[in-house]
């Protein structure tokens, strides 16, 4: 191998904002926790200065992994203070500070000059410094930036003391080609410097555009796990690794990533927040190592060569465990959760084994898929679903009942409706007198089988505040009515913070 690429992982961060991605604090260390046991060099875990959420996610996550945490900040003083308040507590602390550098951003969002931004890049990095050795800096909009321009940050901010310098697509609109020419031209023309690539899925290239770059000189690439990001997303964690690894020949590049936790992770990730990867999706999509046509079966059971480029095991993907009935007690629920890379702490544990021996009770076999939904899908106590009758026919006018509690206080309400889904949502609404928009609804079997459980995930809008919910069961409609309760929970207590702030 010729060399060693610092993978720097952004999920928590970049990858917080997707739609429907927001993570709370608690979430936010589960994840951290398993990204540093995955083996990734650094976890960007937020943008302190955006809120006092944010600012306890970076904190808590700061305290718990040993990798390096990076907190990011634009370049004014107080955003750079807040985020190294965030990271005291960190093993190993970076401030991540950002400028743009393209004419676009400097011209119509920033309203500075050149030499302006060139100024604020060099005072943040500098003073950066004065709170941590380990200090990044990137150019914002680098790939649509001039090249000259771009050649006197990196190498001003290089000069001041960053330690690494990051060049980012951040509107996915490189080549692979000229992105790499970029890194080579940067390499060549600022000697020393350690550069890093982010790149955006806009044109579907973040991983080829990665791959460019490191091949030119990079050597720390940003990523996320499953891809997730801002617009189109990130560089995938997943597809990167892999590819140094498969192609080891032709690269000769290392990453400290545990390739055996890659599936893991994104089972994590994506129980946390209810999103999950398309299935073809390459490395962790449930077809990723499905073969269909019997002609590639054949070869396969005679050499896995044939048509496999990874094994399945190489990424930790295997067959579903069975893994708990309605006998199980909370040491073989805390095991089995162990074996999946979560630690949960004593109540949890209680909560969730609670949970299984319900769930075993509706549907035969409990899997690790079902597991993991049972632990994101916290059920709601602010407002919870009593109960709800639906009469409903493909020649009927549907008809809905739901009673539901509000802080103890009980309500019904009723509705008819286009079928069943429609009728219970409208008949929640009359429950709690709430006129509530629904912005989005999806659900998922969480496994193959009749009784599989199904896990809904919703989006409301109630006044200002838009909410997110998630909830599974075995019936659902069930599902789909508890998590726009929590939906409307969560959009409730929004509500009631900003009027109290
Ligand atoms: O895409 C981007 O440019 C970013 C920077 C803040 C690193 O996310
Ligand atoms: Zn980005």
């Amino acid at each position: 191998m010729n060399g060693r690429v610092t993978v720097f992982d952004t999920t928590l961060r970049d990858g917080e904002q997707s739609p429907g991605c927001s993570m709370t604090p608690v979430e936010k260390v589960r994840l951290a926790r398993q990204l540093d046991h995955l083996g990734v060099d650094v976890v960007e875990a937020g943008f302190p200065a955006a809120s006092p959420g944010e600012r306890e996610s970076v904190r808590a996550v700061a305290a718990e992994v040993s990798c390096s945490v990076a907190a990011l900040c634009r370049t004014r003083e107080e955003d750079i203070r807040h985020a190294a308040a965030a990271l005291a507590d960190a093993a190993r602390p970076r401030i991540h500070t950002f400028i743009a550098t393209s004419d676009l951003h400097l011209a119509h969002k920033l309203r500075i000059s050149r030499d302006e931004a060139l100024r604020q890049a060099v005072a943040a990095v500098r003073f950066a410094l004065t709170f941590f050795p380990d200090v990044e800096f990137s150019a914002e909009d680098a790939s649509r930036s001039d090249y000259g321009f771009l050649r006197d940050v990196v190498a001003a901010v290089h000069e001041a003391g960053a330690t690494t310098v990051n060049v980012p697509d951040t509107v996915g609109y490189a080549l692979p080609e000229e992105y790499g020419a970029t890194f080579s031209r940067l390499a060549r023309d600022v000697p020393g410097v350690t550069l890093s690539a982010h790149c955006h899925d806009d044109l579907g290239l973040a991983v080829a555009n990665s791959i460019a770059a490191v091949r030119n000189g990079a050597r720390q690439v940003e990523v996320t796990i499953n891809g997730v990001g801002e617009r189109a997303g990130n560089t995938s964690l997943e597809e990167f690794v892999m590819a140094l690894k498969v192609r080891g020949e032709l690269l000769s590049l290392a990453t400290g990533v545990k390739t055996e936790e890659i599936v893991r992770t994104s089972h994590l990730l994506s129980s946390i927040t209810g999103i999950w990867p398309q299935p073809n999706k390459a490395v962790v999509g449930r077809n990723a190592f499905a073969h269909e046509a019997g002609i590639h079966q054949h070869g396969v059971l005679a050499n896995p060569l044939t048509y496999e480029i990874m094994t399945p095991a190489s990424v930790g993907a295997s067959e579903s465990h069975l893994v708990l009935g309605k006998h199980s007690g909370k040491h073989a629920v805390e095991a089995r959760l162990r074996g999946l890379g979560l630690y949960l702490s004593k109540d949890e544990v209680e909560s969730v084994t609670a949970r299984v021996k319900e769930l075993a009770d509706r549907k035969k076999f409990v899997w690790d898929e079902d597991l993991l939904t049972l632990v994101s899908c916290v059920p709601d106590r602010r407002v919870r679903l009593v109960r709800y009758q639906v009469l409903s026919g493909n020649d009927l006018m549907t008809m809905a009942t739901v009673e539901v509690e509000v802080d103890g206080d009980r309500r019904s309400g009723s509705s008819t409706g286009n079928g069943p889904l429609d009728a219970t949502l409208k008949a929640c609404d009359a429950a709690l007198g709430l006129d509530v928009e629904l912005l989005e609804l999806t659900t998922r079997a969480v496994t193959g089988g009749k009784d599989a459980l199904a896990e809904v995930v919703v989006k409301v809008r109630h006044g200002e505040a838009e909410a997110t919910g998630h909830a599974a069961s075995t019936d659902s409609i069930e599902a789909a009515l508890k998590s726009y309760l929590s939906a409307l929970g969560a959009a409730r207590t929004s509500a009631l913070e900003a009027a109290a702030a």
